[in-house]
Order: structure tokens, then sequence, then C-alpha cells
């Protein structure tokens, strides 16, 4: 990796203000000054520093997002703001992205990173990793729902769902609304809104709590984010042994 690429993307400054570091005779490798931006450097083993403070690259960022509802997960958008406008600058250095998709109007648990690994070990329907989902839906739901969720639902494209796990947390009170508790290993478009709609219900509010054992933390206001923790980041490492 060329020198300033790793200093520009560890945040110490813009490209430009790198060359300027370098041309001040700022910067050392291994204890030798070095003028030239291009110098190739191994993150993994050379030593790089900056008025004598060393730089500590890293490759990956990992962070959990409470994503609030008006903001759509994609990484760029011509109408909308994304996930990725919450991130402060430095971290958007890094390139991440949304880990599966919440609707617009969905709200709660995303993980955003820039390690394509990990996103696909989340997101592969083969790894069964469960989504925990709280809701409020509108309409009369049939008495047996909780065994045909258990039994997969057929949505209107004819596509027949894994089964899914659905608790009634409060039944439907005057207003019409019950609210639920629903897990699924699948991510399809829209798929919890479109499994209502398969019994005549209509999800009016929808919360991520839950993927597999990365929990929503209940102390992250919406719309803000932090760093997975050293537990969480060792649940995620541990999915690719699986
Ligand atoms: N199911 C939906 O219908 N919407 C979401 O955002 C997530 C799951």
């Amino acid at each position: 990796m060329r020198l300033d690429k790793l200093l520009a993307n560890m945040g110490v400054g813009s490209r430009k203000e790198v060359r300027q570091l370098l041309k001040a005779k700022k910067v050392t490798l291994n204890g030798k000054i070095i003028k030239d931006a291009s110098e190739k450097v191994n993150p993994d083993k050379d030593k790089v520093c900056v008025d004598g403070e060393p730089i500590i690259y890293q490759e990956f960022i990992y962070l959990m997002l409470h994503k609030p509802p008006g903001v759509v997960s994609a990484t760029v958008d011509a109408k909308d703001k994304t996930v990725i406008d919450l991130l402060s600058e430095q971290d958007r250095r890094f390139q991440p992205f949304p880990v599966g998709r919440l609707d617009k109007d969905t709200e709660g648990l995303l993980l955003v990173t820039n390690d394509g690994d990990l996103a696909h070990q989340l997101t592969s329907p083969k790894k069964d990793v469960p989504k925990m989902y709280r809701a409020k839906v509108k309409g009369d739901l049939p008495y047996d729902i909780v065994q045909q969720f258990a039994e997969g639902i057929t949505l209107d494209d004819g596509y027949h769902t894994k089964p899914a796990k659905l608790k009634i947390l409060s039944p439907k009170d005057e207003s019409g609304i019950s609210e639920i508790e629903i897990e699924i290993t699948e991510g399809k478009f829209h798929q919890i809104k479109r499994m209502f709609e398969a019994v005549n219900g209509k999800v009016i509010y929808l919360k991520r709590h839950r993927m597999g054992n990365l929990e929503l933390d209940s102390q992250l206001p919406i719309g803000t984010y932090r760093p997975l923790t050293e537990e969480e980041l060792a649940y995620c490492f541990s999915l690719r042994a699986r």
C-alpha cells in the first residue's frame, strides 16, 4: 500500500496535507525519514510514525448503528439521506456499508462495516442467523398465526418463507393494533411486512433488536452509533468458523 494512502486512510490528513507532512520530513518509515508519497508500506510489518507518534493501521471497521426511520440502508442515494451520512468523515474513509437492508421506515440495529466476508456470514440464509424484530401490526390476525408462521408463509410472489418464530406480545387493542415479536432467518425484500400482508395484517411499526447474538445497545440513542465491543467482535468472528 502507498504511504500517503495509509496516512490519509488513518485520518492523518487529506492526501495533500499528507504530502506536506512528508515534505516537512515529519514522517518516518521504520525510523527513516521518507519524503516520497508513493513509498510502499506493509501495514502488518512496517512502523510508520508522524512527528514521532506511531500510526496504527486499521483495515476494517465494525459499527453498531441505531437506525432511525427516514434514512435508507444504502451507501449512496440520489434522493434520501443514507445511513452512511450518519457517520463521521473519519469513519466514512473506511468505505463501510450496511449489513442487510432495513426499509426506510424501519428502525433499529444495523451493523455497518467494510468487511464483506462478515456481511456475508450474517446475511446468508444458509447460515441461519436469526434476526429478531418487534412490530405493531394492524388488523384481525388469524387465531393460528403462530402456527402458520412456524410453517412458513407463502408471499405474494409465491415464495414460501422459512419458518418464523412469532410471539404475540400484546393482543389487538381498541384501535385494532397488536404488538408482536418475530424471528426470521432470511431477508427477502419487505419480508416481515409481506408475511403479515399474507394474513391480512399491516405492519405499521417495525424495529430490529437482534441479529444472531448482536443485540441493539439500549444505551445507544437513535441515529447514533458506536464501535462493536470486543465481545461482539468475537461473536462476529466466530461466525466465520461455522
Ligand atoms: N422486513 C421488512 O418488511 N422490513 C424490514 O425493514 C426488515 C424486515
